[in-house]
């Protein structure tokens, strides 16, 4: 019998925060449909250290944050028996790698990463740009290749981080010679506005800094309020105007959560979202009634996410426990690429390649 090896998968996110539902749609929806697929190694990564890399000066923030984002996890959907999850900081291949992977990437080429540079100027670094921040994509490679993941589910602000892995793994294979590393390549939503979904403000961004999220914890009554309070299309002032679909953060929040089901449930006078839209592009239908919708569509999506979330957040040492087991495991994988790369350039003086 021919074992196949399953194909893996790697993400993470920096535990800076609780995770928003543009994490979810962006990735972590992907990631829980990936996981019941149980077709793939799936690895989910809490990255402590590249959180570190805007937040040098405060260490607290990310400690506080490593079980919440845990939590986030378990809420989306993930499981502990069928999803790994370990943290960043304590695998030592993966700050190892990026040692050697830094001599292939030109300084130039760092500062032309548009995600980068967006983030830049976002926490307003200007001229006094972190290293370990400008060089976090070189470390995310190492997140990647180190597990030889081919698959890496994203949202579109991380495509330059993957074009930079794939870079990163073409040069390492052609400088020396062996087939070590894998390309890896993202895995977008397949629905648009799930890419990059927009902030309750309507803001290009959903960012905790903007104060424009909805968290996956959020409480119903919150939730509600910052649904009720979203910008929707600014010219549809009375409810018999034509309102603008596209570009609407409502409507686009629909577009990335709505069902059928949800309009049999709460809107049975429409049978789809095409049937909403047209009402509103064509005039007579208010934004109140839209949002009231939507707000019981995020209640529904988010109401299952507490209740499991609910059943482990006083469980902390157990949480830790699996985070500790799944680590050692993560370890195990990630040093047999290191030893291959130190092999590949030739490191291994003591070993097998003695000088
Ligand atoms: N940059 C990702 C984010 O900000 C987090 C991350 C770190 C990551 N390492 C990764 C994502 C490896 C995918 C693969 O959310």
């Amino acid at each position: 019998m021919i074992l196949m090896k399953k194909e893996i998968i790697l993400t993470g996110d920096r535990p800076t925060g609780n995770l928003h539902i543009g994490h979810y749609v962006g990735s972590l929806r992907t990631r829980v449909e990936l996981q019941n697929s149980g077709k793939y190694e799936q690895f989910v990564m809490i990255a402590d250290l590249q959180a570190l890399t805007d937040n040098a000066n405060n260490p607290q923030k990310i400690r506080d944050n490593i079980l919440e984002v845990f939590l986030d996890y378990i809420a989306a959907g993930l499981e502990i028996d069928k999803t790994r999850f370990f943290l960043q900081s304590q695998v030592p291949a993966l700050f190892e790698l990026p040692m050697y992977f830094s001599n292939l990437v030109t300084l130039s080429t760092l500062q032309r990463n548009p995600t980068i540079k967006n983030e830049i100027k976002m926490r307003g670094f200007n001229k006094s740009i972190p290293v370990g921040f400008l060089t976090y994509p070189i470390s995310q490679t190492a997140d990647i290749t180190a597990f030889k993941a081919r698959l890496v589910p994203v949202g579109e602000d991380q495509l330059p981080m993957i074009e930079q892995a794939r870079e990163i793994v073409h040069a390492f294979n052609s400088t020396y010679g062996k087939e070590v590393l894998v390309k890896p390549q993202a895995l977008l939503p397949q629905n648009q506005t799930c890419k990059r979904i927009v902030g309750i403000d309507g803001n290009a961004k959903m960012s905790k800094s903007l104060n424009n999220c909805i968290y996956l914890k959020e409480d119903p009554e919150s939730l509600r309020k910052k649904v009720m309070s979203m910008f929707t299309d600014p010219n549809h002032i009375r409810i018999e105007d034509p309102g603008q679909t596209e570009n609407n953060p409502v409507f686009m929040y629909l577009e990335a959560f709505v069902t059928d089901l949800h309009f049999e449930k709460f809107l049975p006078e429409y049978k789809n979202l095409e049937e909403l839209k047209a009402h509103y592009q064509r005039g007579g239908l208010g934004d109140v009634k839209v949002k009231k919708f939507l707000a019981n569509v995020m209640e529904d999506t988010l109401a299952p996410m507490r209740e499991r979330r609910a059943k482990f957040e006083d469980k902390k040492d157990y949480l830790l426990e699996i985070l500790k087991r799944d680590t050692e495991y993560a370890k195990e994988i990630t040093n047999k690429t290191l030893n291959e790369v130190r092999s590949a350039i030739g490191l291994n003086y003591f070993t097998d390649n003695k000088l």
